[in-house]
Formats: structure tokens, C-alpha cells, sequence
């Protein structure tokens, strides 16, 4: 087994394994029980993956990231009698590692978690940084926690079975990394696209290590969101409000977040960028347009649960690479998000 890459995040270690398959799992932590929590989709595809251990499968998709399943969990950990001495691991998407890094923080008062992520969105996100929990109505992530795995491990056999609409999907978070922080990665993804990562391995590899450490850095120096942290929020605030509205996934709301907040950056602070992330968004197979009313958005926005003052804090950006809060009072939001529609 290769070493694992070591991280240490708000003083907790995680353990990175870059490139393992997940049959390694068994060997991971001797002695040590694993519980593996995923959903049918990951579990019709790789059954054989699943079989060495007990396995909770869970319905697929956002709609279950709620309180309901977190509570019909524990009525199944407790039936397969997890203790503290047990190990969560959350196999899937983002929904499945924030769901299982909940259950986790609150079973038992907290047990140790890991996570095998199989999406291209929760290895260069979702799986990184410990925050986790579950959509309340119509707000996304309302109830969670901040809990470190203890462990992260990426087997690239098992995104032979991602459709092609999540690599996309991922694709968005790479590309907001990128313009936020990362102008090199920027001119890389310009350069290739999303069939040369799929058809090579090695190039594959390297671009999620490159995300999983810049998603990292920025967790180290902000666990809390302070500061730093609240940069990963590029297209999140206009994102999320569409995601709980219409039928899009993650990566096609924040495309369409990063589009708006990059037309906000050029008439404030004069950005220059917005053409090329637009084509870089579409280059990936992302949407950059699209109808929805702005009304309901509006109200969705004005009503954020991070709402403290009249106006929303924006993450725009100066330049490709280069992100800044920026105060948007509700009173011109409703106007531009007209304009933008
Ligand atoms: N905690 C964080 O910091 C953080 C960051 C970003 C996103 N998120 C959350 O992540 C979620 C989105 O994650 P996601 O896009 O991975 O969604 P997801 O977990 O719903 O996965 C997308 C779809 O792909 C399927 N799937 C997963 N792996 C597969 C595989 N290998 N083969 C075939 N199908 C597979 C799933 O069953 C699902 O239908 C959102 O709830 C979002 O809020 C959390
Ligand atoms: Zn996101």
C-alpha cells in the first residue's frame, strides 16, 4: 500500500491515499470495524466492492440529504450495533459523505469517519475540509457540523461508471477553484478538456491532487470561515439558491452562480475575465445561461441563512486567480438579477 499523503486540518490529521484501490480498505485500519454507507447507484455499479462489509444503502440523490435519513441511519447503526470503536465510511458522492460526516459527528456523540468519494465533485470537494450536513426545506446545508475524516481514499476504477453530466458537474468546482485561486490550472483546463482527462489516467490524477491540495490549503488556514474560506463560495450564493429552486445539479447552479458573479466583478471592479470563464464553463459541458425567475431566486437569496445585514457579500473576483468580498445591497440585487435573466 503506498504512504498516504498527510494533512493536518484545525488539528486533526487526515490521511490522503491518492491512488488506491478500494480493496484496500480492509487493511486500512487493522483491527478497527468499517461500516460502509452508500447509495444504490454507486452500489449497483461496484457491488463486488461492497462485499466484504456490513453496507447501509441509501436512495440516491439531494432529496434525501435531509434530517429523515440521518435518523433512519442511526436507527440502523444502532440494529448493527456500531460503537465508538466502529469507522463510518461514507462511499459516494457529495450527498453520501456529507450525510455519513454528520451521522458521524452526532452518533454516539461522535465516532471516526472516513471517506471514499466517486464523484469528481467530492474528491476535489466535498470529502475535503470536515464540513457536512443536510438540506432543511428549501435551505441547503442548514443543519451540520465540522468534522475531520480520518482518512480520504481515491480509487480512480470506480468513476468508470460516472455519467458523463457528473464529470461535468465536478468540472464546475475545478473551474471555480481555478478562478479563485489557481490562474495556472486555469490556462490548463483551457488548454485540454474534459475527454483528455477522461481518456488519461495520469493527467486525471494529477489535476485532483492539485484541487484536493488547493481545496486543503485554503481549509487549513480558514477551518472555520473566517476569511479565506468563504472564497470557495465563487457562484455558491446566486448557486445555491437556484439548486434548491429548479432541477440542476450542484456543478450547473454554481456554473451558473460564477457567471453571474463574474459579470457583478467586471462592472465593479473592472474584471476582465468573464468571457474566458464562460467559454472555459461551456468547454466543460456547463451551462452559463439560463431562465429562471428572478423573483423567487430573489427571495430565496434575500432570505439566506447567513443573512445578517441588507445586503449579501459577493465573492467576485479582480482577475483570473484573485477573489474579494464585495457587500451587493438587496436593493440592487433584485435589480441586476432581473437584468441577468
Ligand atoms: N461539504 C462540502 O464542503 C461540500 C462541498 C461541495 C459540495 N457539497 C455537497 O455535495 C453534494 C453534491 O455532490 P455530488 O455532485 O457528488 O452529488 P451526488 O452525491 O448526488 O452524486 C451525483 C450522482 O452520481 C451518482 N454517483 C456517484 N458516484 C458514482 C459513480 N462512481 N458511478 C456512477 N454514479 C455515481 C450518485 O448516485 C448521484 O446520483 C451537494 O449536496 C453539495 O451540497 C458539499
Ligand atoms: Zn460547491
Amino acid at each position: 500500500m503506498a504512504r498516504p499523503h498527510l494533512f493536518s486540518i484545525d488539528g486533526h490529521r487526515v490521511r490522503f491515499y491518492p491512488n488506491e484501490p478500494i480493496g484496500r480498505l480492509r487493511t486500512l485500519l487493522p483491527g478497527r470495524r468499517m461500516v460502509l454507507i452508500t447509495d444504490q447507484q454507486v452500489y449497483r455499479k461496484h457491488p463486488t466492492s461492497f462485499a466484504p462489509f456490513d453496507t447501509i444503502v441509501l436512495r440516491a440523490g439531494e432529496k434525501y440529504k435531509v434530517q429523515a435519513t440521518v435518523d433512519s441511519l442511526i436507527e440502523r447503526l444502532i440494529a448493527l450495533e456500531v460503537d465508538r470503536t466502529t469507522v463510518l465510511v461514507g462511499v459516494g458522492g457529495g450527498v453520501v459523505t456529507d450525510l455519513v460526516g454528520y451521522l458521524a459527528s452526532v452518533y454516539m456523540r461522535g465516532i471516526d469517519v472516513g471517506f471514499v468519494p466517486t464523484t469528481i465533485l467530492s474528491m476535489v470537494d466535498a470529502s475535503i475540509g470536515g464540513k457536512n450536513g443536510v438540506d432543511v426545506g428549501r435551505y441547503k446545508n442548514l443543519v451540520g457540523s465540522i468534522r475531520q475524516p480520518l482518512f480520504i481514499l481515491h480509487d480512480y476504477d470506480l468513476l468508470s461508471s460516472l455519467p458523463k453530466r457528473e464529470w461535468s458537474n465536478g468540472f464546475a468546482e475545478i473551474i471555480k477553484h481555478a478562478a479563485i485561486g489557481d490562474a495556472v490550472l486555469f490556462e490548463e483546463l483551457r488548454r485540454q478538456d474534459l475527454q483528455s482527462y477522461q481518456t488519461n489516467r495520469i493527467k486525471l490524477q494529477r489535476l485532483i491532487v492539485r484541487n484536493v491540495r488547493f481545496k486543503i490549503g485554503v481549509v487549513k488556514n480558514d477551518p472555520y470561515e473566517k476569511a479565506g474560506r468563504k472564497y470557495l463560495n465563487f457562484g455558491h450564493t446566486l448557486g445555491h439558491a437556484l439548486e434548491m429552486q429548479y432541477e440542476l445539479s450542484h456543478g450547473e447552479a454554481i456554473s451558473l452562480g460564477m457567471m453571474f458573479a463574474a459579470q457583478l466583478s467586471e462592472e465593479k471592479l473592472g474584471f476582465p475575465g468573464s468571457e474566458a470563464l464562460q467559454a472555459l464553463l461551456r468547454r466543460y459541458g456547463l451551462p452559463v445561461k439560463a431562465g429562471f425567475s428572478a423573483t423567487n431566486v430573489y427571495r430565496s437569496l434575500s432570505m439566506d441563512k447567513k443573512r445578517v445585514k441588507r445586503s449579501v457579500d459577493f465573492v467576485l473576483l479582480k482577475k483570473i486567480g484573485q477573489a474579494t468580498l464585495y457587500p451587493i445591497s438587496l436593493n440592487e440585487l433584485a435589480a441586476r438579477l432581473q437584468q441577468y435573466v
